[in-house]
């Protein structure tokens, strides 16, 4: 857990509290360098618990701060509310250009796609329901639902754990690693018709050319 200074109290009148890339390229946010530092330390254990490692085997975090300033991402980080108070969870999400195969084999162009990129509570408070309360949080916020969203290499935790809050198990996998569940798919409207699908349609189409670009 990460202890929040005097400085950091200042920002977190509430439990949970939203930084995006450009508050935090200007002040207050910019002059706080706990702000900094808390994000960096958080995304680092988020990095431990998921086991990420770079090509020198040290931990690779995904949430950086100086990342996430030159990003457009948004950063939810929840502290509990006791005394000492200290931060236990970070969510992060952001817009990704994602090529996906859905369960017909029919390839989505998904444009700007709201994604799920790290997700991580302190080993301390795991199981608790934290996660659940940060992550509907989130929900709200983005004015979104769990199915609407891509998750970028899900753990076993995750999967779990959106199996069990929001119902959510089937997907497709694909060589980006990202997560689209098949729910996605189906809540969607019927795609309109493309000249592409016109050209697919006629008789002389490849017969074997069963993939459709949207
Ligand atoms: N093993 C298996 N499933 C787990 C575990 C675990 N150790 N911990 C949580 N879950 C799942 C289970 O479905 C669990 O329900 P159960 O206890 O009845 O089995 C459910 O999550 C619990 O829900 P919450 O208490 O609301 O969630 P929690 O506070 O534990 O937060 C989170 C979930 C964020 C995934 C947390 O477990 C965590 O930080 N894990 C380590 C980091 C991680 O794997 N993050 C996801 C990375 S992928 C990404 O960000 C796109």
């Amino acid at each position: 857990m990460v202890d929040i200074s005097p400085q950091l109290a200042r920002l977190f009148r509430e439990d949970l509290i939203v930084i995006d890339g450009s508050a935090l390229r200007r002040p207050p946010l910019n002059q706080i360098q706990e702000v900094a530092t808390a994000i960096d330390e958080m995304g680092r254990r988020s990095g431990i618990a998921q086991g990420l490692k770079g090509p020198n085997g040290a931990v690779a975090p995904v949430t950086q701060s100086f990342k996430l300033a030159g990003s457009s991402e948004r950063l939810y980080i929840l502290a509990n509310g006791d005394s000492p108070r200290q931060l236990i969870g970070i969510l992060k999400v952001g817009r990704k250009n994602l090529f996906h195969y859905d369960a017909r084999g029919t390839m989505h162009q998904l444009q700007d796609q709201p994604s799920v990129l790290d997700f991580y509570v302190h080993e301390a408070f795991q199981r608790g329901g934290v996660g659940l309360s940060l992550f509907q949080a989130m929900l709200e916020h983005e004015e979104t639902s769990a199915e609407a969203l891509a998750y970028d290499r899900p753990s076993p935790k995750l999967i779990g754990f959106l199996r069990k809050h929001y119902h959510l198990a089937e997907f497709v996998p694909q060589q980006n690693n990202f997560v689209v569940f098949n729910r996605f798919f189906e809540k969607r409207a019927a795609p309109k018709q493309t000249a592409y699908d016109s050209v697919a349609a006629r008789p002389l189409t490849a017969r074997n050319n069963r993939r459709r670009f949207q």
